[in-house]
């Protein structure tokens, strides 16, 4: 029986299972690897920090997702097209995981912050 994201733990496990699936997935995964040749490394304990700071309370993260995506909207195709892509897997691995209130908010806020950012990357015309 699936239960709702209440750790730190299960931010782990939301974060490792959505990032595996990310790396292989066709669109998504070229981005990652070839284009911004992530350190999985620094990148995953970033996003436990993010979402944990979402999700509990954490307060942990500090950072500016929104500039480094305009950042990488000018060097790689970032469209409507993507955005979905990243927040259906997102909603998949959320739902395949946990059901409950928080698991929720995670889709909500993934929903939400997706689509202003998509919205910046059309409308900042300077950095
Ligand atoms: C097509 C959709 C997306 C793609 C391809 C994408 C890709 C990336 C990449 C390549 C980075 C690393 C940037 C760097 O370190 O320079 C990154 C960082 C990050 N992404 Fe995304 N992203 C997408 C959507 C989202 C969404 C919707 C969210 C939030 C719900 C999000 C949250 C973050 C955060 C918090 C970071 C860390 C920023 C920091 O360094 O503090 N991303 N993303």
């Amino acid at each position: 029986m699936k239960k709702d994201i209440e750790t730190k733990e299960d931010v782990v496990i939301l974060v490792n299972t959505f990032y595996e699936s990310v790396k292989q997935h066709q669109r998504l995964g070229y981005i990652f690897n070839d284009i911004a040749k992530i350190n999985w490394e620094l990148h995953l304990p970033k996003m436990y920090s993010f979402w944990g700071s979402i999700l509990l309370d954490e307060q942990s993260y500090s950072g500016n997702p929104m500039v480094k995506h305009i950042a990488l909207s000018k060097i790689t195709t970032l469209t409507e097209v993507e955005f979905a892509d990243w927040l259906l897997l997102f909603t998949e691995t959320v739902d395949s995981l946990f059901v409950g209130e928080n698991a929720d908010v995670a889709k909500s806020r993934a929903a939400n912050i997706a689509r202003l950012m998509l919205h910046k990357i059309q409308n900042v015309q300077v950095l």
